[in-house]
């Protein structure tokens, strides 16, 4: 995979090179470009922004010095390769698993768009919310370019005109304001590279993240067994598997429930996890009434 960043602030975008994505790069599966957005600014003062049509506080980014920009990095003509920060190659990180092929995930292919194209994300408050599902789809692309916006945004004609040259998704990472789209990439581009085939070990490591079957993941313990008075939980320690998978999804509805209760409608729920449910709703109206 390649991953190029348009931003005004090349700077803030350092943390690519380290841990997961600096690894990844080390390997071959990973190349990051990071490209000053002010190299295709024309004036003497090298501009990027003026003020909005219509007036208002703030300033728009201008489609003079992006549309170029995009231009020339979907073409690859912009070569600005990070290296990775640290050597990691043949040293095991805490989150890789022997022994387990590399699989990759099914491809998004949304209809009636080349899938030749590059993809262009832009981060930006008003955008689709991000998912695992857009993390999963997108760890099978081949070219993938950042645009990070700063101000109040970027002149809508850029994105209007990008889709001529990229499949363009314009993405909110929560419903919050950030400064600009830089710290959005790095979350969106962590949350992608650490499901490339090989990056982290193996699909298998995946499949219990909080997410992937549409719950959140409950609690993990360590050694020791008990510590400052606080005991492990009797099952985890019973060597009993069946009772351990048990307790683990039981956790998972539970944390579920009480935390993120709108994604028990969208998951996949069995017999036992719907009675495990309706018996956490009857405590709860139980205590209420009490
Ligand atoms: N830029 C500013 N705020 C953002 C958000 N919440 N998500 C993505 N990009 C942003």
């Amino acid at each position: 995979m390649r991953l190029d960043v348009i931003t005004i602030f090349p700077e803030y975008l350092d943390p690519l090179r380290h841990a997961l994505l600096g690894k990844a790069i080390e390997q071959g599966r990973l190349e990051v470009g990071v490209h000053d957005l002010r190299q295709w600014a024309t004036d003497a003062h090298k501009s990027v922004d003026d003020s909005p049509f219509g007036g208002g506080p703030g300033m728009v980014m201008k489609p003079e010095v992006w549309g170029p920009a995009l231009d020339s990095v979907a073409a690859r003509e912009s070569a600005a390769n990070l290296e990775s920060a640290l050597p990691h190659l043949n040293r095991p990180r805490h989150d890789e698993l022997e022994g387990v092929e590399a699989q990759a995930y099914a491809v998004d292919a949304t209809a009636d768009e080349d899938s030749d194209l590059p993809l262009l994300i832009v981060p930006t408050p008003t955008g689709k919310p991000f998912s695992q599902a857009d993390a999963r789809a997108w760890s099978n692309e081949e070219h993938i370019v950042f645009a990070c916006g700063r101000y109040e945004g970027i002149d809508q004609r850029v994105v209007d005109d990008a889709a001529r040259r990229y499949r363009v998704r314009e993405v909110s990472i929560g419903d919050y304001v950030l400064i600009g789209g830089e710290v959005a990439t790095l979350v969106i581009a962590e949350a992608v590279v650490r499901l490339i085939p090989g990056v982290l070990g193996n699909k298998r490591s995946h499949e219990e993240d909080s997410f992937s079957d549409g719950l959140l993941e409950g609690p993990s313990y360590t050694k020791p067994r008990e510590w400052r008075g606080l005991a492990v939980p009797d099952v985890l320690t019973s060597g009993n598997h069946g009772l351990v998978d048990t307790w683990r999804r039981e956790q998972a509805l539970l944390r579920t429930w009480q935390r993120r209760p709108e994604l028990l409608e969208a998951a996949e729920l069995d017999k036992d996890d719907k009675a495990f449910i309706a018996q956490l709703e009857k405590e709860a109206n139980t205590q209420g009434e009490g």
